[in-house]
């Protein structure tokens, strides 16, 4: 084979933003999460390099607050497709994962990317999940009805519960980013060191809001539940305090009530819908003398 796969390291960034470039055109962000990647103690930035010693390809293995891996960034340059580099990267997931004792490994893609799903069946995945994306612009001024009785969630036996209960009403899995987080209580410890819980004191209306990385760029709205209209008042008027250009919520193709709840606000779907595969291996389960690592996701 005349690819091999290595850690990334300082300098390999250019090189990166090329590779992006070529391989994602319509989708950079590379340089914006290039340092937080390297320093992950959870989980490689890997790339691939040619015989001549170029760069052709990267994934990352990212660790998230459950203890599940995010396999994200994965990228080929198309004139490398289809020789076998995508296997190598997941062939490197699945023994960091067996290395550290995780048995459940997870990615995301385009509803037609079936290059990208193909290489994740082949792997063992099976669909977990249908998304769909919305966004709008920020509001240039003020939204007019002002929301109040909003304050960030102080403690996560504050919010796991919240959590856990919409694990049924939302499904499985909130999104900032484009990282599909499970909706257990390891996330609500994340979601309140990073200040991304907030509920009305008045009403009890819930939201996730925030941005695992980027957030000058985009707001992402993870979760919203009780008054919807109340929740996206709340939304719009942090956006326009924050000054970020974009709202962006991804949330289950079958939430057809939030659906119709974003579009009375303002936000237009996103051409194609995001599916999310995951595998489970058993088998990786650490032996009794190896213990998981548990941090908390860097970060997709
Ligand atoms: C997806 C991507 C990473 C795959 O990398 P690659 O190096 O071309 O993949 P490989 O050659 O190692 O593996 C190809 C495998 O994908 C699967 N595959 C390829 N085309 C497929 C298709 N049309 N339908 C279903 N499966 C397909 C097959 O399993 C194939 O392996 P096989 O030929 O041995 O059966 C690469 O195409 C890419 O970078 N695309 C643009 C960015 C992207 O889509 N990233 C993915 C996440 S968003």
């Amino acid at each position: 084979m005349p690819f091999h796969l290595r850690p990334a390291q300082a300098n390999d960034l250019p090189a990166l933003q090329e590779v992006e470039k070529l391989s994602t055109p319509s989708l950079t962000y590379l340089p914006y999460v290039f340092e937080q990647f390297l320093r992950d103690p959870g989980g490689e930035l890997s790339v691939a390099e040619d015989e001549s010693g170029r760069l052709v390809g990267c994934g990352k293995f990212t660790r998230l607050p459950d203890g599940s891996a995010w396999l994200e960034t994965l990228r080929v340059i198309p004139a490398c497709q289809g020789q076998g580099i995508g296997k190598l990267f997941y062939q490197r997931f699945l023994d960091t994962a067996r290395a550290q004792g995780v048995t459940t490994l997870r990615m995301y893609t385009g509803v037609e990317n079936h290059t990208s799903r193909g290489l994740a069946e082949r792997f063992g995945f099976t669909l977990a999940e249908t998304l769909r994306g919305y966004r709008r612009p920020c509001p240039s001024e003020a939204p007019a009805l002002a929301a109040s009785g909003w304050h960030p969630l102080g403690t996560p036996a504050s919010v796991a519960p919240i959590l856990a209960a919409q694990r049924a009403a939302w499904g499985p899995f909130l999104v900032l980013n484009r990282t599909f987080y499970p909706l257990t209580s390891a996330l609500a410890e994340l979601a309140v060191q990073q200040g991304w819980a907030f509920q009305n004191a008045d009403s009890g209306d819930f939201c996730i809001l925030g941005a695992r990385f980027m957030p000058q760029q985009a707001l992402h709205l993870g979760l919203l539940s009780g008054d919807l209209d109340g929740c996206l008042i709340f939304a719009l008027q942090q956006a326009y305090q924050r000054s970020v250009p974009t709202l962006i919520c991804t949330l289950p193709a079958s939430a057809s009530a939030v659906q119709a709840a974003l579009l009375r606000h303002g936000f237009q779907p996103e051409p194609a819908d995001l599916i999310v595969m995951e595998a489970h291996f058993p088998e990786y389960v650490p032996q009794p003398s190896q213990r998981p690592r548990t941090g908390t996701a860097v970060s997709t």
